[in-house]
């Protein structure tokens, strides 16, 4: 069957239009918050975050915590119900800490979030209460959604637990779920009322977790700021001890360039096609998915900026001396710089990681934009580049990793 519409003619009345313009602006404050034992019960960083906000009697939060921290701190959430038991007068938890799924998991598990409104729903979870987020960034951001939707948004207290989390993940404005097989394809935008970063957290991680948020403040350092650069670059056998005086440091200049650039950018919610914030990042995604994840991102960023230094500097941009400080601030972090992965051929007989180009020009919407070091501490965007030019930083960085 076919139907068949003939609109009527139009006259001058249903040509005419009138609009009414609607301007609201909000601004957001949020404290990031940087401390050592939050949960010491004389420590007032996490009362203070939950009672931001002025509200009728009790300040109430439901706490979910990442299921892989609980794991490594068996006493955390014994320590979470002590906190706001011994301010019984001011904090009150809805109902017992939620443990939920830890690592990239968390953002698969939609079963999770259910779980997190449901939970929400039966201890009555008001619009005046908040969602405490305790965890890595794959945590924050499925709890961080949950928390999005719940009653079109309750407050979130954010407690980041992983190097990446203190320093980017965490002190930011997004969340995100995995779908459609797409890392980030759902979430929102959404301020945090709080986070609360206590470093000591940090001392349970693994050596990969613990590294990889380090090669994120390389990144900002390497685009951002010169002085931070030289900052890491001498205390990178520190941070590769584990020196949590000298990791503290990192991850809050990390933390303030974070903000400083969500704050300055003119962009908060990415609406544009310049990720700077993205450097070293397209053959990163790569080459985490060709390794099956063996490369944690973090690794797989260090690679991506390596190999994106020797190709600036073959532009001209970097000079050997600062191409060279990069690897070895790298290298001395325990951060890899090469990987086999980088030598895989498609059937075509290209390089596979650079089909990371293709589907980076897809994700900003059909411009391809690159951000690129000039010199250390700038950057530049730049929007072709040469496959061959990439191919021969490969050769070169494969051998300057053998010698470093
Ligand atoms: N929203 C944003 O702005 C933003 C920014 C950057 C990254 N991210 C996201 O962050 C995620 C990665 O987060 P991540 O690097 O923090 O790793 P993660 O959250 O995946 O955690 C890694 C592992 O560490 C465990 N863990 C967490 N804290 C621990 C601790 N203190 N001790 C021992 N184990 C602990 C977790 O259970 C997990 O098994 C990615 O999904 C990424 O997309 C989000
Ligand atoms: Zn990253």
């Amino acid at each position: 069957m076919s139907s068949h519409r003939t609109d009527p003619p139009a006259t001058p009345q249903t040509r005419a239009s009138s609009t009414v313009t609607q301007r609201v602006s909000v601004s957001f404050e949020y404290p990031v918050v940087f401390t050592r034992n939050a949960l010491h019960p004389r420590n007032d960083a996490l009362a203070d975050a939950l009672r931001r906000m002025p509200c009728p009697g009790k300040a109430r939060a439901l706490a979910c915590v990442d299921r892989g921290l609980a794991e490594a701190r068996p006493l955390l959430v014994g320590q979470l119900r002590e906190y706001f038991h011994a301010r019984g007068d001011a904090l009150e938890l809805a109902g017992p800490p939620l443990l939920v799924p830890g690592g990239e998991e968390a953002k698969n598990a939609w079963d999770s979030v259910r779980e997190i409104l449901w939970t929400a729903g039966n201890c009555h979870l008001d619009r005046h209460s908040a969602v405490l987020a305790v965890g890595g960034g794959s945590v924050l951001d499925m709890v961080g959604f949950a928390a999005s939707i719940l009653h079109r948004g309750v407050r979130l207290v954010r407690m980041p637990s992983t190097t990446l989390a203190q320093n980017d993940a965490g002190v930011g404005i997004k969340n995100g779920m995995n779908e459609h097989g797409q890392k980030n394809f759902v979430g929102t935008f959404a301020p945090p009322e709080a986070v609360i970063n206590d470093v000591e957290l940090l001392t349970s991680l693994t050596d990969r977790d613990w590294r990889g948020g380090l090669a994120e403040a390389f990144k900002v350092a390497i685009i951002k700021d010169a002085g931070f650069f030289a900052s890491l670059a001498e205390h990178a056998q520190a941070m590769r001890r584990r020196d949590l005086d000298a990791v503290a440091r990192a991850v809050r200049r990390c933390a303030e360039l974070h903000l400083e650039h969500i704050r300055t950018s003119g962009d908060p919610f990415e609406t544009g096609s310049a990720r700077p914030l993205d450097f070293g990042h397209w053959s990163a995604h790569k080459l985490e998915l060709l390794s099956g994840h063996r490369l944690g991102h973090g690794q797989a960023v260090s690679i991506g900026m390596a190999l994106d230094t020797c190709y600036a500097e073959s532009r001209g941009l970097v000079s050997p001396d600062e191409r060279q400080a990069v690897l070895r601030g790298l290298i001395e972090t325990g951060l890899p710089v090469f990987d086999p992965l980088l030598d895989v051929r498609d059937p075509l007989g290209r390089r596979a990681v650079l089909a990371g180009l293709e589907d980076f020009r897809e994700h900003l919407g059909g411009q391809l934009t690159v951000t690129l070091p000039r010199s250390i501490g700038r950057r530049v965007e730049v929007h072709h580049v040469d496959a061959g030019d990439v191919d021969r930083a490969v050769d070169r960085l494969r051998r300057l990793a053998r010698e470093a």
